[in-house]
């Protein structure tokens, strides 16, 4: 894995939204990985700084994002479909029929795993996966837990999780369940970057980078990637 360490978020933007951009500009057609959360928006940010100079054009790119929380409306200003129009679609020249995202409503939990998995597939792979990490290690929504997944799956949500992210509900309750892609579909993609800010996650990214690969600390696994660039700033990095 290649780590590097910044000081400040605007460089982390610019240092992870540059190999989106890259990415693009060599293959119009390329796939993309998205992920929600505080993480990525200054990655966003530079991403959509970029088609908006005239830099890059996302037109026939095709994205699939990483998770959706289960029983919430997908028009719900919570659900990771708003998240992903409000910060990064609607300011790219994206075409939202191209745009992908796991139903966290499906009725029938394996069906929507098999539909994303062969969605992913007839697009011909991720190519460039973008990741943040949870406190308790967790990537996608994949948890801490004795076996690595596959592909997509329903997950209940750790404490850990629902902590973290009840802060940006304030009018009904944080779902307990969610649909996340699995820790398979996460290492299929060919190039992956993840990206961790702030104290909270340093211990995270020390068991991540230096811990052995196991399940309990998902993140761990992308030792194993051949192409995985993780972009932390000094915070995140203080236990390194
Ligand atoms: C979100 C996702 C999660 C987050 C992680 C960190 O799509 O897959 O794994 O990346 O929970 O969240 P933030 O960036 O809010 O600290």
């Amino acid at each position: 894995m290649k780590v590097l360490t910044f000081k400040t978020i605007e460089e982390i933007g610019a240092a992870a939204g540059k190999m989106f951009v890259d990415v693009v500009k060599a293959n119009d057609k390329a796939v993309l990985g998205l992920a929600t959360g505080a993480t990525p928006v200054p990655t966003y940010d530079y991403m959509a700084q970029a088609c908006r100079k005239g830099e890059v054009s996302f037109k026939n790119v095709t994205t699939f994002n990483l998770d959706e929380y289960c029983d919430l409306p997908k028009e719900h200003k919570n659900s990771y479909y708003t998240f992903m129009f409000e910060n990064l679609f609607s300011k790219i020249d994206v075409d939202p029929a191209n745009v992908n995202f796991l139903n966290g409503n499906a009725p029938d939990a394996q069906a929507e795993s098999d539909r994303y998995a062969e969605a992913i597939e007839a697009a011909g792979g991720i190519d460039i996966q973008f990741l943040g990490i949870g406190r308790n290690g967790h990537i996608a929504f994949n948890e801490p837990a004795d076996k690595f997944t596959n592909n997509a799956f329903k997950v209940h949500l750790t404490q850990s999780t629902i902590e973290a992210n009840s802060i940006y509900f304030d009018d009904i309750p944080m779902p307990h369940y969610a649909m996340t892609m699995g820790i398979g579909s996460i290492m299929r993609a060919k190039k992956i970057v993840l990206v961790a800010t702030g104290k909270a996650k340093a211990e995270a990214v020390r068991t991540m980078l230096s811990g052995d690969i196991d399940p309990h600390c998902p993140a761990s696994i992308l030792q194993a990637h051949p192409d995985c660039t993780v972009i932390l700033d000094e915070d995140a990095a203080s236990l390194l």
